[in-house]
């Protein structure tokens, strides 16, 4: 098989529909040569299905990122349809609804506590879940929305993925020695589940299709995967630590 990933062995969470950034991070990198285990998370025979939809149906693993059994269990599962990863993709996000649409001032402790968990604790949850199976070193990516800045309906997710992107930079460190990589792709709005979860995030869109230098689509997944599979190949083997901004140009504006 030839292509940017060919050979490489790739751990890919978050699919739930064809429009999940998961999906086409997956998609891409089957058609760029790599083999790809995904993991679900709740309606398994749902993402499943959705499996069946890439060029190559892939297995699926149950995997909810706040669960220790889970997470304890994962390498041995992947395991059995590979012998080892050679890249991780975390395409994760959740927040209960006091913490978006405008409720960061009254969204309680443990709401937050579950946006937290599941956005940015669980990037250093999945990627020590993986390490057993990353002894010749590898890549993990991740994606947030771009958290240098307060938007607005984005309230406790914003903080989380502020957290995410430290959480990154940790693990650069802490990894570097074992020859793995961390790298995040800050991706401009997208309508996937996720994104419609957000009261108010019609305003994102406005913004980037009036906005973004290079113009935006809402429905495109795929510049955002192409980063992912750029940054889980060999082309980038000295970058670690690093948000590479795929939003049109969005980020650099003074607007
Ligand atoms: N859509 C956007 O506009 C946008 C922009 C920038 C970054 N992102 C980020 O991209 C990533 C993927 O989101 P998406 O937009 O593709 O939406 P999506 O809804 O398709 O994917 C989110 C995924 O998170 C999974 N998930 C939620 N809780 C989980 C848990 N406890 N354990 C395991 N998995 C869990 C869901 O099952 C789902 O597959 C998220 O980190 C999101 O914040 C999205």
């Amino acid at each position: 098989m030839s292509g940017l990933l060919a050979g490489k062995r790739l751990l890919v969470t978050g699919v739930i529909t064809d429009a999940s950034i998961a999906f086409s991070v997956a998609k891409l990198a089957q058609e760029n040569g790599a083999q790809v285990v995904l993991t679900g998370f709740g309606r398994l025979s749902l993402v499943e299905r959705i499996a069946k939809r890439l060029p190559e149906p892939a297995p699926v693993i149950e995997l909810d990122v706040t669960n220790a059994e889970h997470l304890a269990g994962l390498a041995d599962k992947v395991r059995e349809h590979v012998d080892g990863l050679d890249g991780v993709v975390h395409s994760i996000g959740f927040a209960p609804q006091s913490c978006l649409g405008g409720g960061f001032l009254d969204a309680p402790w443990e709401d937050v506590a579950t946006a937290l968990q599941v956005s940015t604790y669980s990037y250093k949850s999945l990627a020590m879940a993986a390490l057993p199976l990353m002894s010749a070193g590898g890549a993990v990516v991740g994606l947030t929305f771009d958290a240098t800045k307060a938007w607005p309906v984005y309230d406790w997710m914003g903080v989380a993925k502020a957290g995410l992107e430290s959480a990154s930079r940790y693990l650069a460190l802490h990894l570097g020695k074992q020859g793995i990589r961390s790298n995040l792709v800050a991706a401009g709005p997208l309508r996937t589940i996720a994104a419609k979860s957000i009261p108010g995030f019609d305003q994102f869109e406005d913004a980037w299709t009036e906005r973004a230098p290079l113009g935006w689509s809402l429905t495109d997944q795929e510049p955002a995967a192409r980063a992912c599979l750029a940054l889980l190949s060999d082309w980038f083997p000295a970058t670690t630590g690093e948000i590479v901004h795929v939003d049109g140009g969005y980020h650099a504006i003074g607007a």
